[in-house]
Formats: structure tokens, C-alpha cells, sequence
């Protein structure tokens, strides 16, 4: 299989870049660096099967030789982390947007299978937990830039669908949940990478809010393990999917593990939100899938627990 990573790069990106070149497939990565890094495709540069090219989606002539010579554009490349998206929403808006749109268009024109990273951001503060994939959606106003990802996302997967309906491009869609591990930067917002520097560094672990809203961490090679099976799997085209851990754990709760595995002696510090991201921010209480659809299509479920997840990130951030 010859395979498209926009956004290969980055985080998830790189680590889907290492496995599909280890299970023998061509790899050509298209990433313009803004958040990813070369560095994070170190183990694969100079290998004939892999090939790098620094670009933006955004651009169709950059992309239209690079579809037309791949069986399947696995397109990751977005504006991501919630600090980045409060910042710079236009940013947001134009890459997830824009770009999504130039990659599907390219490859329908070219027949090419499309696997859309989405995120479950799209659910937006909904209460309803778990989420399952046809469940109704809560954002929050316009005026409050932070929903401009969800509904980023939201549209992507609308492109995507309509895509595939009227043009009949074999498209997947991912709903991504809270994905960790090594490679992923605090610098935006993530929050395991940031908490654990913090430990590691001695500096006390900032807390946003009370503490007590919840997330699922997944690790990354769960994640590059779904995203795989769901490519191959043709039950899986035209559908949307939730991808992510059910282990639910308050970000109080994570930060205690986060010091007692790094056996930290930080104190743990609650930054209220309006101090951390400004004025009006709003945050999801609850964050959990029903990832009942991907098991019964493909048999997916995670193997790693939080504990692994803080481990490996530890390690990968530990000085050698
Ligand atoms: N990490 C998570 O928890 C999570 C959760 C839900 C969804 N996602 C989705 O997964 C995908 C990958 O996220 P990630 O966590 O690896 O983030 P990341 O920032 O590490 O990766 C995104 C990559 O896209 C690249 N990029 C950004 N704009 C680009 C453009 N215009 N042209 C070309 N490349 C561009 C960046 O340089 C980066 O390498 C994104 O689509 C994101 O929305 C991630």
C-alpha cells in the first residue's frame, strides 16, 4: 500500500508514519511543521520506502501529485491544542476547514480512499455520556472562539460525508478521544505531557478549574492500531467512528498518578480556567465513548492502561 499522512509530522502522525513503514507499506508524509516536527520521523529518514515533503494542505498543487500517486490519504494535518485553538482561531479555521476540503476534493477526483482524523470535541459539553456516534451535539456560541475546532471537526466530517455520498469517494471518519504518549508537547495545551514535565522538572502540576471534570486517556499505539484496522476494513467506509480508551479519570485524580509514578514531591495547583485560557472559556465536564461500533467492526479495544501512557511519556521526557 502506497499511503498519504497529512499532518505526519506531528504526534499521532509519526508514530502511524513508523508503524504502516514497519508492516511494509510506502510512506509519503506532507506536513509544514507548524506544530509538528522533523525530528519526530528521525527513525525513517533516508529509508527508500519513506519520503518527507514539507507542505501545506491547503494547496492543491502541492497535494494533487502526492494523492494521485497513494491508494489511501490518511489526512491528520489540523490546527490542534486548545491553547492554540483559543489563540488563533482563524488558523484553525482555515486549516481545518480549507485544508480538509482541498484533500477531499483532490482525492475524489483521483478515486482515492480518504481516512478523516475527527475529534470527539465535536460532542461538545454535552452530559449525555458516553457519546455514542449518532448522539445529538452541545457547543457553545460563536462568540466563544474556543468552539471554532469542534465545529471545524464537525464540518470535516459533514465534507466527508457528502464526499462520499454524491461523489463516491470511499471516505472513514475517526472520532478521536484524548490520545497520549511519546512526541506529544505541553506547548499547546495537552495535558499528560504538560503534568508530567512539571513533575519531572519539580515545579508544582497546574491544575485547570476544580479538578473534577473527567477525561479517557488513549495510548497513541492503541490509537495507530485502530486507525489501521479501520482503514482496511470496507464495512468501515462511509461511517464515523469513535476511537478512544474508556478509563475515565478526573484531572485531580491524574495528577496524583502523575506524581506518585514520577515520585514527585510537587504540590498540586488549581489555576482557575479564566487564568489559563482567558476570559469566558468553557470546558466539557465528562469526556467518554461508547466504543461499542469499532469493536464490533473491526474487534478493537485498548490494550494499554493510564498507567502505561504515563510510563512511556515519562520515559520519553526523562533526560537520558
Ligand atoms: N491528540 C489528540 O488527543 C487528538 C484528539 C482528537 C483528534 N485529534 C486529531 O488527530 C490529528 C493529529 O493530531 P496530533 O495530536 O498528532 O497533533 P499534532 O499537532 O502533533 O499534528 C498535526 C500535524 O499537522 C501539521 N499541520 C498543521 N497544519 C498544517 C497544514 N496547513 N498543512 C500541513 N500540515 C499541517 C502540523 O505541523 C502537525 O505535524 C489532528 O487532526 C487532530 O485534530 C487528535
Amino acid at each position: 500500500m502506497r499511503a498519504l499522512i497529512t499532518g505526519g509530522a506531528g504526534f499521532i502522525g509519526s508514530h502511524l508514519a513508523e508503524a504502516l513503514v514497519g508492516a511494509g507499506h510506502v510512506v509519503t508524509v506532507l506536513d509544514d511543521l507548524s506544530t509538528g516536527r522533523a525530528e519526530n520521523l528521525a527513525t525513517l529518514a533516508g529509508r527508500e520506502d519513506f519520503t518527507f515533503v514539507q507542505g501545506n494542505v491547503t494547496h492543491a498543487a502541492a497535494l494533487e501529485p502526492l494523492v494521485a500517486s497513494s491508494d489511501i490519504v490518511f489526512h491528520l494535518a489540523a490546527a490542534v491544542g486548545v491553547q492554540l485553538v483559543v489563540r488563533s482561531p482563524l488558523r484553525v479555521i482555515e486549516t481545518n476547514v480549507m485544508g480538509t476540503h482541498t484533500v477531499l476534493q483532490v482525492a475524489a477526483r483521483h478515486g482515492v480512499k480518504v481516512l478523516l482524523a475527527s475529534s470527539s470535541e465535536v460532542y461538545g459539553k454535552s452530559d449525555r455520556v458516553p457519546y455514542r456516534e449518532d448522539d445529538d451535539r452541545l457547543l457553545g456560541p460563536t462568540t466563544r472562539s474556543r468552539w471554532a475546532y469542534a465545529e471545524s471537526k464537525a464540518l470535516d466530517e459533514f465534507l466527508a460525508l457528502a464526499y462520499h455520498q454524491e461523489m463516491g469517494l470511499p471516505a472513514v471518519i475517526v472520532r478521536l478521544f484524548n490520545t497520549v504518549g511519546p512526541r506529544q508537547t505541553g506547548r499547546y495545551g495537552m495535558v499528560v505531557p504538560r503534568l508530567v514535565g512539571q513533575a519531572l522538572r519539580g515545579e508544582p502540576l497546574t491544575v485547570y478549574g476544580d479538578g473534577q471534570q473527567s477525561r479517557c486517556f488513549c495510548h497513541v499505539r492503541d490509537v495507530v492500531r485502530a486507525i489501521r484496522l479501520l482503514a482496511e476494513a470496507p464495512a468501515a467506509i462511509g461511517q464515523v467512528f469513535n476511537v478512544g480508551s474508556r478509563e475515565e479519570v478526573t484531572i485531580a485524580a491524574l495528577a496524583g498518578r502523575i506524581r506518585a509514578l514520577t515520585g514527585s514531591r510537587s504540590e498540586i495547583v488549581y489555576v482557575p480556567y479564566d487564568q489559563a485560557y482567558g476570559p469566558g472559556y468553557e470546558d466539557t465536564r465528562r469526556r467518554v465513548p461508547d466504543t461499542s461500533k469499532v469493536q464490533a467492526t473491526v474487534g478493537w479495544q485498548p490494550a494499554l492502561g493510564l498507567d502505561d501512557i504515563i510510563r512511556d511519556v515519562m520515559a520519553s521526557m526523562s533526560p537520558m
